[in-house]
């Protein structure tokens, strides 16, 4: 069986894909760093999941580090770089970091690849490229050069560097673009996790703008068997280079998400209204057919099973209100 590897494993999305992979039978290898964006103690919970496992290797590593990342690319078939610095807000705070954590780290990664002649590789780019364009749902094909957020521009740098590299060294690659992805183990600093927290702790929920912005929330089981599907794809396929939406194609309005949330946790909601924040867009929406026609992704859970199994996961695990 070939061998994968996941860069951000002990993440959110990156600890879901593991733990399919390994139910699949593949051999996995995992990197992560425990970068301090969100608390180490969700990191170390996430890997929990995985490590032990016979077919799971771990390495903390920091991929800025090449020489230190080289050795985990051993005998690799397939990568599937998810690890980088997340967040549309503390991207306008920090905008060096998110340049050295998602371009440089990319570019470390395509090296190491060209250098051991691995030539298959999964991107985790994002929504955020289409910043504010009307033009909803969004395919592939739109223009994404207004980016409005500099988290938003280093996943569009790293497309183009993704494609210079597919160009000269013939590695394939999918740019796999996520929507809101939800579930447990969700990353803290999103508006699922934040609000199912204060709901529990009975505080008010901070709702940025009227309620009226929407997004494309998508369950993170189907996310990880879209990314799966990507990967079959590309190891089927020889020079594949393209830019591939995994959304739901359901756009929420938060309003309604917010309810939502009130009615999964059994609670009244309580909303404080708030200015909108700089960087963040109206809506989010995917046009998913090219996923389907590629490699038949089929997005099912609804928002209400989702929610459902993400509030189940606070009651299992009550430490991770705390945190
Ligand atoms: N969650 C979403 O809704 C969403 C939407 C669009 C795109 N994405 C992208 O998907 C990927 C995974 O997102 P997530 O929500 O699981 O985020 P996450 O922050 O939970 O996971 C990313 C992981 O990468 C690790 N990492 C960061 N810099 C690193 C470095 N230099 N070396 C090694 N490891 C490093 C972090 O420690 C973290 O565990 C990210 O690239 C993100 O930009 C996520």
């Amino acid at each position: 069986m070939i061998k994968v590897l996941v860069t951000g494993s002990a993440g959110f999305i990156g600890s879901h894909l593991c733990e399919t992979l390994l139910e699949h039978g593949y051999s996995v290898i995992g990197i992560d760093n425990f970068d301090t964006f969100y608390k180490k103690e969700y990191k170390l919970h996430n890997l929990k999941v995985n490590q032990g496992h016979e077919n799971f290797t771990f390495y903390e590593a920091d991929l800025k580090r090449k020489k230190m990342i080289e050795p985990a690319f051993e005998g690799v078939g397939v990568v599937i770089h998810l690890a980088g610095k997340t967040g549309v807000r503390p991207s306008i705070e920090n905008p060096q970091s998110y340049i050295e954590n998602n371009i440089s780290v990319t570019e470390n990664v395509l090296s190491v690849m060209q250098e051991k002649s691995i030539s298959k590789l999964l991107f985790a780019s994002s929504s955020s490229v289409y910043g504010n364009n009307p033009n909803t749902p969004w395919n592939e094909t739109l223009d994404v050069n207004n980016p409005i957020s500099p988290y938003a521009f280093t996943k569009k740098a790293c497309e183009l560097l993704n494609h210079s590299f597919h160009h000269l060294y013939n590695i394939d690659i999918l740019n796999l673009r996520f929507f809101t992805v939800f579930g447990p183990r969700q990353r803290p600093d999103l508006a699922i996790h934040k609000f199912i927290k204060i709901m529990f702790n009975e505080e008010s929920i901070p709702m940025f703008g009227d309620g009226s912005t929407s997004r494309d929330y998508t369950y993170v089981k189907d996310t990880v068997a879209g990314i799966i599907g990507a990967m079959d794809y590309i190891l089927a396929n020889d020079n594949v280079f393209d830019i591939v939406n995994l959304g739901h194609n359901h756009p929420v309005k938060l309003i309604d998400l917010i309810n939502a949330i009130g009615k999964a946790t059994g609670k009244d909601p309580q909303i404080e209204q708030k200015p909108m924040q700089p960087g963040d867009v109206n809506i989010t929406y995917a046009n998913i057919e090219k996923a389907q026609r590629m490699f038949g992704y089929d997005p099912k859970t609804p928002l209400k099973e989702g929610l459902n199994n993400f509030v189940e996961w606070f009651i299992q695990y009550p430490e991770m209100l705390e945190l």
